[in-house]
């Protein structure tokens, strides 16, 4: 659908044809969380979900950027970028010198450090929810980084992509997250999930066996807006560095769990508890991968809940909405369930038997209509295919 989408708004925008469309998917995260800028492990899918941005090369050097997030093009000379982004972080979103969501794709041009040998004209167009924790934003940086990679020969990896949507994200946007989210959309593979170590960027893909065991992935967006440039997530990161530094150790990925007891005396409970939630996070996602590959995926469940716990009562990073869907899907009977994403709002996942798909949808929306909350938004989700190029 975003294919159509951005190949009409291209015409629209150009009164010409697109030389190529690229695409990547947003993403689920089915455990792992806050553990990637510790140089941790996690474990999530692509969704089906994807953007595309439809792109030609210009001969003069400017960049034009449209999408249907806004309903004006925005217009930027490349000779701009770096005045634009070359400052404080996030200065030129905050100033408002370019709306939020131009700065994903102005960004990752930016941050590939080519010298671009041309001017590009870009559509966008997306079918990723915004806002609902499944990373709208890596999947604009995906198709944005596919684009020029492809046209202007950068010969890059799927990696060295992932790290410079990161770095636009970081540094052009203003948001200190990792490398999860566009790792997990540019590596997608269909009934898989990508095992990635944060340290060493090593991936392993690894079937999960959902379709063939009649297992479905619901979505439970609760419609609480978060957002990561803000808040929360920094002072999350701003905690585990702190941790980390006061346990002599140089990032949380370098202590396991026989080291808690030394980091509860060590540590103000605060930070303790953040310390334990990334340590025994670390720990659920290697043992995801093993009782995966041992026992099948309907024995991944209690990992889920336990990770959902870790981060509602160590981490704090749930809000009542979250909570109330994962256990309203694990009485209807999810094999598991956990908020998923940075948190403060946007979804969770539950892991259910396929037939129990339409009836937890239905128990979790009554639950959400009985506790007074907004409807949440309820789809399934299926692991997909990651970046690639569709035209
Ligand atoms: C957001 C960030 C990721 C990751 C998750 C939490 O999605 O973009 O880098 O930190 O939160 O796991």
């Amino acid at each position: 659908m975003s294919l159509e989408a951005a190949e009409t708004l291209f015409r629209e925008l150009t009164g010409r044809e697109p030389e190529g469309a690229w695409s990547a998917p947003g993403r689920a995260n089915l455990i792992g969380e806050h553990t990637d800028y510790n140089e941790g492990f996690v474990f999530p899918i692509a969704i089906e979900q994807r953007t595309t941005a439809a792109v030609a090369r210009r001969e003069d050097g400017v960049i034009r950027v449209a999408s249907t997030f806004d309903p004006e093009p925005v217009e930027v000379a490349v000779a701009d970028l770096a005045s634009l982004f070359g400052g404080p972080a996030g200065s030129a979103v905050a100033n408002g010198s370019v709306p939020e969501w131009a700065a994903y794709p102005l960004g990752v041009v930016w941050a590939a450090e080519a010298p671009p040998p041309t001017g590009l004209d870009i559509a966008i167009a997306s079918d990723v929810p915004i806002g609902a924790g499944l990373s709208s934003s890596a999947a604009i940086e995906g198709a944005i980084a596919g684009a020029i990679n492809d046209l202007w020969g950068l010969g890059l990896s799927l990696i060295d992509m992932a790290k410079i949507g990161r770095r636009a994200e970081n540094e052009a946007v203003g948001a200190p997250t990792g490398i999860m989210d566009q790792a997990s959309s540019f590596l997608g593979r269909p009934d898989h999930a990508t095992f990635l170590d944060c340290r060493s960027l090593e991936t392993q893909s690894v079937d999960l066996g959902f379709a063939r065991e009649g297992l479905a992935i619901l979505v439970m967006d609760t419609r609480v807006t978060h957002a990561h440039s803000t808040g929360g997530y920094g002072e999350r990161r701003a905690s585990c560095e702190l941790g980390a530094r006061m346990m002599g150790v140089p990032m949380l990925r370098d202590l396991t769990v026989d080291d808690l007891a030394r980091a509860e005396e060590t540590l103000d409970d605060v930070t303790f508890r953040r310390v334990r939630h990334i340590v025994t996070e670390n720990q659920r996602v290697l043992d995801t991968v093993d009782t995966l590959r041992s026992e099948g995926p309907r024995a991944i469940g209690g990992l889920l809940v336990a990770s959902h716990v870790s981060m509602r009562d160590d981490f704090e990073i749930s809000v009542p909405e979250l909570d109330l869907a994962v256990a309203t899907a694990l009485d209807a009977g999810a094999i598991g369930a956990r908020m998923t994403g940075g948190g403060f709002g946007g979804a969770a996942i539950a892991v259910v038997e396929r037939d129990r798909l339409d009836d937890t949808i239905v128990a979790v929306a009554a639950a959400f209509e009985k506790a007074g909350y907004v409807e949440p938004r309820q789809f399934e989700v299926v692991p997909s295919r990651g970046l690639g190029r569709d035209l």
